[in-house]
């Protein structure tokens, strides 16, 4: 390995979200954090000099962004993913969930109703909820193991006359990495229905060995025409401190509006920091990424393994992408409540309870493996001793 993933680097007292917060959050400052989806491990060193090079400039004007910056972004997709993105589709936002938003307010009527599938990101709700629109939720399926989409109620939700839907691929909590076929047969149904997709793809490149992601609109020039997809280096390079999302969006009339919209909020001009160190990511960061890939799948392992080990009564569930992992604890307490307690107040460590992400994800914590493996080891150390004394 060229790369040292088992570096430890301290966080705290930087700002941080996910290390500064514990206090205010979960009621002390020693916790071990592994809940928000922000990694633990430094940037790919060509991301980290570039980041230097700008701040040593001195000066930190309105920024442009380059034909460089849209090359390194489609010839990431090409590469990558197999997917033919062309710079007029591009349009940078702050965040993800600012582009779905956007969207939502955009392309749907108030009082409508938006599909999402559960259990799910938490903003999901929020966009959905604050824009005045109404939850159309269709929980996922677990069969032997594997979260997979109810074609029968989504079906159901789009003949009632849901005309918008939250794709979230990968998925956020459940690690499932969607097949082509998967995706091609919700295609058919948003084809059938006239239901527009906004596809949240920022995992995409978070795919363990042995998985592919595939770009919703790629599946067909039909089903891009009514697919916005919203994506971003921030998860894939640790970067989401910067703010540096984007939508490809083929559809010129929904484009345009969103230009508009991004145009109203001033939204249009660059951060002064993203357009280099985004281009130095997807440019010189490809070799980083495939030695992470490698690393996360071996915390999975690990993880599974100690819990199967320490805490049987427990049953993670194996992630195709992301790094999230998903714990059915249901054999071991059996509330909400008793989970945080035994989280926060005995074992000292921070995963997330599943219950924000849906009433379908209670029962369930997530841990976010995407630390160096001695610090893992720490949070499942102290989990599974605490929850010995809840063992029946
Ligand atoms: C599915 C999903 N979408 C969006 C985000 C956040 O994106 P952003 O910070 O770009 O708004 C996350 C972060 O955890 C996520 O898991």
């Amino acid at each position: 390995m060229k790369y040292n993933f088992d570096l430890v680097v301290n966080r705290r007292n930087t700002n941080s979200y996910k290390w500064d917060q514990t206090k205010q959050l979960f009621g002390d400052a020693d916790i071990l954090p592994l809940w928000v989806a922000d990694m633990d491990f430094e940037s790919p060193p060509a991301v980290k000099e570039a980041l230097i090079k700008r701040a040593m400039q001195g000066t930190y004007g309105y920024t442009i962004r380059s034909s460089e910056y849209e090359a390194a972004i489609v010839n990431w997709f090409a590469r990558r993913h197999g997917w033919s993105l062309e710079p007029a589709w591009l349009a940078d936002v702050p965040g993800v969930v600012t582009a779905l938003s956007l969207a939502i307010d955009l392309y749907s009527a108030p009082g409508e109703q938006v599909i999402l599938q559960s259990p799910v990101y938490n903003p999901f709700y929020d966009v959905i909820r604050l824009n005045g629109r109404k939850i159309a939720e269709s929980p996922l399926i677990i069969n032997n193991g594997r979260y997979e989409m109810d074609y029968g109620h989504l079906e159901q939700l789009m003949k009632q006359g849901a005309k918008t839907m939250l794709l979230c691929s990968p998925h956020n909590p459940v690690g499932r990495v969607w097949e082509r076929e998967e995706l091609q047969k919700l295609s058919e149904l948003c084809l059938k229905y006239n239901v527009l997709i906004i596809s949240d793809e920022i995992h995409c490149d978070l795919v363990l060995p042995g998985y592919k992601h595939i770009p919703f609109a790629s599946l067909s020039e039909e089903i891009a025409a009514q697919t916005v997809t919203a994506t971003a280096p921030t998860k894939t390079f640790n970067l989401p401190g910067l703010q540096s999302s984007f939508v490809a969006i083929s559809n010129r009339e929904l484009k345009r509006r969103f230009d508009d919209r991004l145009k109203m909020l001033s939204l249009h001009s660059m951060p002064y920091f993203n357009v280099d160190a985004v281009t130095a990511a997807y440019n010189d960061g490809e070799e980083w990424l495939d030695e992470l890939l490698v690393y996360l799948q071996g915390n999975v392992q690990f993880a599974i393994d100690y819990l199967e080990r320490h805490l049987p009564q427990v049953k993670a569930i194996r992630p195709e992408g992301t790094y999230l992992l998903w714990v059915d604890y249901r054999n071991l307490v059996g509330s909400a409540e008793e989970i945080k307690d035994l989280m926060f107040k005995q074992a000292k460590v921070a995963f997330t309870e599943g219950s924000i992400y849906g009433e379908t994800g209670l029962g369930y914590i997530r841990i976010n493996y995407a630390c160096p493996r001695s610090v893992l080891h720490e949070a499942l150390e102290r989990f599974c001793r605490a929850a010995q004394t809840k063992v029946r």
